[in-house]
């Protein structure tokens, strides 16, 4: 599935990376896996970000970025359809979910298994599932006095937040964070284990 091209008697494998995001998303994690493809962090070509609507603040950055932009509305009939003509179309690698809210179709979680990430911003399977998003996590974390949060990276099912853990990084839960501290500081994590995860999945996924 990567592009494949030849450079003389050398035959040059790029992986293929499409990112999804949700409607309410800042991109930041998109932004920062565009970002880890050109400062060498991975060998990967952002091939699309796919947008749940045309006015998603992330869909701005992303064509900031100069990064093809699609948008697939997953409140559409034709969502499983559409998604899949748009995966297929772009031939991806590895996609990445960042900040994308709704479930993927089987269809389409069948098609790419194995290949489709998901990062969360608690340590699963902690303070998963639906409903928790966004601040909601955060605010979980601290009702229930954990002493430490993180963020998580896994695979994607067709259920919220369930598929196997590839990467997980941690941090202290202080006493007096507040909801916005503690996602500020996940946030950091996240900037870090994301580009980690998809290069330890590259790493093994067949060309
Ligand atoms: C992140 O906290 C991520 O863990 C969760 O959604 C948030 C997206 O943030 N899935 P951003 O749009 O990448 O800044």
């Amino acid at each position: 599935m990567p592009g494949v091209f030849q450079a003389g008697t050398i035959c040059v494998v790029q992986a293929r990376m499409v990112i999804l995001v949700g409607s309410r998303g800042r991109g930041s994690n998109m932004a920062n896996l565009v970002t880890a493809c050109s400062d060498g962090r991975l060998a990967a070509d952002p091939v699309l970000v796919i947008c749940a609507r045309i006015d998603a603040p992330a869909c701005a950055v992303a064509t900031q970025l100069g990064i093809t932009v699609e948008v697939v509305s997953p409140k559409s009939e034709s969502y499983a359809s559409g998604l899949m003509r748009v995966l297929e179309s772009a031939r991806p690698t590895v996609i990445c979910l960042a900040g994308y809210m709704s479930l993927l179709p089987r269809i389409v979680v069948q098609a790419f298994a194995g290949r489709i990430l998901n990062i969360h911003p608690a340590l699963l399977p902690k303070y998963g599932g639906k409903g928790m998003y966004g601040m909601h996590v955060h605010e979980a974390v601290l009702a229930h006095g954990e002493s430490e949060s993180g963020c998580t990276v896994h695979l994607v099912t067709e259920e919220y937040d369930e598929g196997a853990i590839l990467l997980q990084k941690r941090c202290e839960v202080l006493s007096d964070d507040t909801v916005e501290t503690l996602a500020a500081r996940v946030l950091q994590l996240e900037h870090q284990a994301y580009p980690e995860a998809v290069a330890t999945l590259l790493a093994g996924v067949k060309s």
